[in-house]
This record gives C-alpha cells, sequence and structure tokens, in this order.
C-alpha cells in the first residue's frame, strides 16, 4: 500500500479546530511519480472485451429495449465493416479540478462525448474553453446536486437530449474543513453529505435504467471515493475520522433540528462530513454491485484518484493551507498528483477495457499503475452498505 502511505487527505495539514495546530503528516516518504500515461482511452479497444454476462433479464422495459438494439455499433461504408459510436459519458462536476480534467483526457480522443453536468453554466462553458474543448464533444447541462428537483429535471433534460447514457461519472463534490455550523440543501440535508452522497445516490438511481438500455460495449457507472474515507490507511486516521456510526443521524434526516446534521448523530464537523459522505459513495458503489451488475452488466466502481492538491475542492479551506498544502504533497510526501494525471486515471476507469471488472476500488502505485485497493472494514461493511442504501433511497423519496 505504498500509495495510500504516501497520500495525504484533504485536511491532513488543516488547523484543526480542538488541536489548533498543523497537524502532523509526515508518516510519509514513498513518491509518486507524476509521468503522463500512454494508455489510449480508445473505447474502440472495447469491443474486443465485449461483455459476456450483459443480461438485461428483470429490469422490465429496459429489457424490451435493450434486445431490440444492436451491438454499440455504426455501420460504416464498406462491406460489414463497422465503427464503434462516440460513447456518452455524464461527469457531474466538471466544471473544474478531476471533472474537468477527465472531461479534457475523454473528449480529445474524439472518441467520447462529454455531459458536463454542473452548476455554473458560463462557469463551466468558460472552463471547457479554457482547456479546449471543441464543441462536437461536450454539451453544458444544468444539474445542482444540492436540490433534488434539480437532480429530477437534470434526468427529464438528459433524456429529451435522446443521447444515449454509456457512462455515469459521480464526481461533484464539497467539502467544508473550517465550518463552524452545518449549511443545509434545498431539501434540508447537511451539505456534504446531501451533496456528494445523497444528490449523486438519487441521480444514478434514476439514470440505472438509462444505462441499462445502453448498447455501448461496456456500461459504467463510477464513483469517486478518496483514500480519507478508509481508516485503513494513515490518510484516514488523521482526526476527524470517518465514521457513520449506526447511522441515526441519517435515519433522522440530517436536518440539525429534530437530528443530527452528522450520519452518526455527533456534533457537526465539516472534515468529518466530507469524509463520511466518501464512505457512503463506496458503499454505495458496492451496493449497486451487489444488487445489479449481474442483471445489467454494468460495470460499478469507484476510486481514489491521488491527492490533487491544487483543485477547488479545498476553497474553503484557510489561505495558509492553500498555499502550503501543494508543496507539502509535492515535495515532502510526494503523495501529489496533477490535475491532469488524475483526469487520465480516471478517464482509464471510465474507458479502458482492462478496467471492466465490478466492485472494484481502484488506486494507482508509483509507476502510475492501477492496482484493485482494499476498503477500509467500514466502507466495505455490507450490512452498513444496505441500511445506507435504504436510508438515502427515503431520504430522496425512492420508497
Ligand atoms: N482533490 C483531491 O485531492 C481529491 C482526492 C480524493 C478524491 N477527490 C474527489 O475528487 C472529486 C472532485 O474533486 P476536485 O478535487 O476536482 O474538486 P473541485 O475542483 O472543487 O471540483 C468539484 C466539482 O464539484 C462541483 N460541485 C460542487 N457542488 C455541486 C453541486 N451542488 N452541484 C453540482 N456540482 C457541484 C463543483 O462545481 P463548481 O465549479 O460550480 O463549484 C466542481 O465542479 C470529488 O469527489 C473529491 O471527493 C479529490
Amino acid at each position: 500500500m505504498a500509495l495510500q502511505a504516501s497520500s495525504v487527505l484533504p485536511s491532513a495539514l488543516s488547523l484543526h479546530k480542538e488541536q489548533g495546530k498543523l497537524l502532523d503528516t509526515g508518516f510519509l516518504g514513498v513518491s509518486l511519480t507524476d509521468h503522463h500515461l500512454k494508455s489510449d482511452f480508445s473505447p474502440l479497444a472495447l469491443k474486443c472485451k465485449r461483455e459476456s454476462n450483459q443480461r438485461n433479464k428483470s429490469l422490465g422495459p429496459i429489457k424490451a429495449q435493450t434486445t431490440a438494439t444492436t451491438l454499440g455499433v455504426n455501420s460504416a461504408t464498406g462491406e460489414g465493416k463497422k465503427t464503434l459510436r462516440k460513447g456518452t459519458v455524464i461527469i457531474t462536476g466538471a466544471s473544474s479540478g478531476l471533472g474537468l480534467a477527465t472531461a479534457k483526457a475523454l473528449a480529445e480522443t474524439g472518441k467520447w462525448h462529454v455531459i458536463m453536468a454542473c452548476r455554473d453554466f458560463l462557469k463551466t462553458e468558460r472552463a471547457a474553453k479554457s482547456v479546449g474543448l471543441s464543441k462536437e464533444n461536450y454539451t453544458v447541462m444544468h444539474l445542482d446536486l444540492s436540490s433534488l428537483d434539480s437532480v429530477r429535471q437534470f434526468v427529464d433534460n438528459f433524456r429529451r437530449s435522446e443521447r444515449p447514457l454509456d457512462v455515469l461519472v459521480c464526481n461533484a463534490a464539497v467539502y467544508q474543513p473550517t465550518a463552524k455550523e452545518p449549511s443545509f440543501t434545498a431539501d434540508g440535508f447537511e451539505l456534504s453529505v446531501g451533496t456528494n452522497h445523497l444528490g449523486h445516490f438519487l441521480l444514478s438511481r434514476l439514470l440505472l435504467g438509462d444505462l441499462t438500455k445502453s448498447d455501448y460495449p461496456s456500461k459504467r457507472l463510477i464513483i469517486v471515493g478518496s483514500i480519507t474515507g478508509n481508516t485503513n490507511t494513515l490518510a484516514g486516521n488523521v482526526p476527524p475520522k470517518a465514521n457513520l456510526g449506526d447511522l441515526r443521524g441519517m435515519a433522522g434526516g440530517l436536518n440539525g433540528l429534530n437530528s443530527s446534521s452528522m450520519i452518526d448523530g455527533g456534533e457537526f464537523d465539516g472534515a468529518k462530513a466530507y469524509k463520511d459522505s466518501k464512505v457512503c459513495n463506496m458503499l454505495t458503489m458496492q451496493e449497486f454491485h451487489k444488487r445489479y451488475h449481474e442483471e445489467t452488466g454494468i460495470t460499478f466502481a469507484s476510486l481514489y484518484p491521488g491527492c490533487i492538491a491544487t483543485t477547488g475542492l479545498f476553497r474553503e479551506h484557510i489561505p495558509l493551507f492553500r498555499l502550503l498544502f501543494p508543496p507539502f504533497q509535492k515535495y515532502i510526501t510526494k503523495g501529489y498528483v496533477s490535475e491532469e494525471e488524475s483526469g487520465k486515471r480516471l478517464a482509464q476507469v471510465v474507458s479502458e477495457p482492462s478496467l471492466t471488472k465490478s466492485g472494484v476500488y481502484w488506486s494507482w502505485n508509483n509507476n502510475s499503475a492501477s492496482f484493485e485497493n482494499q476498503l477500509s472494514q467500514e466502507a466495505s461493511d455490507e450490512e452498513k452498505a444496505r441500511k445506507v442504501w435504504e436510508v438515502s433511497e427515503k431520504l430522496v423519496g425512492l420508497v
């Protein structure tokens, strides 16, 4: 677990509330080479790897439509020649950081159309322009994950576009390490869990049928995780640690009124709320895998992209942190990963033929080679995954 030891969570340098001093993260020392992957994300290669277990047995109307389609290919001129059509991938939070870098990596292959699902249209258009995305390779669609209405509206809009859905990437997140008081989503959930987990939970549940219908050779649902939610790592042990407890706060609605705003029912802590939300992301991926992989053939995956110390995720941190964190990661821990490199990693999980295994939490080693990582006990607790799923279904109004 060299990478785990060399990677630090967002709050690793935080001025932690109780301690009032920089937390010591001097446990590291393994270098992560920031070289660029040479891999081609080509979906063309995927046709060799067409999943043998694309079974669409029990999703009712979805089955009928799936069997009516051909493979994800377009007939080309010439006898019997077929070309793979462009894949469509939705990436939430593609206006900056990892999401934007992934959109770029995929779009510039010319083989993907990226739906940039973002809350700020202008910012996203500018971001797309800034990294040189061509108009024909992306579409910006409005999505505010902190509003369940907006999530439903986004799904309607996407369906109206009549594009197929081949891959969904749940990437957006908020992180409020210095917040003294909780903030809330439009539906009254604590903001980090409400946005990072519940918004994505509803989105992916609503789009599951659309993904199932895809005739693309490898359809995938990816939920970005983090080392910070994994207490089996040194970084995951920097306080405050993730812990969902018995989910009493979540069951109570996370609204801070008749229940705590924290999943475990404890006192509000913004850094912990983020980590808890990441545990929910990783548990949700596994529960999806358990419930739907066999039936739909969809690959469900999560990942830790590395410590991308320069992204907007740290925007609410104190200025000193934002100044010191990137050089600290680069030169002290050597856990630093550039946005470009992280985007290539996530793009691999979207499209590499070698990464079709479902139920996996991917990480990368010192040589930027992907490997199946171990999740912490809590982040792989099957009973907890089931409970998070069931409570989440109630909170977002699916049951
Ligand atoms: N940075 C790291 O070291 C690191 C490490 C491990 C995992 N991750 C994960 O990587 C993912 C991306 O983070 P990042 O580092 O790239 O941070 P980032 O640059 O801040 O990107 C976060 C994205 O989420 C969007 N977002 C926030 N709230 C939203 C909402 N209510 N509705 C829709 N979109 C919303 C932001 O949109 P706006 O532009 O409108 O704010 C932004 O596009 C997250 O899941 C994070 O947990 C990051």
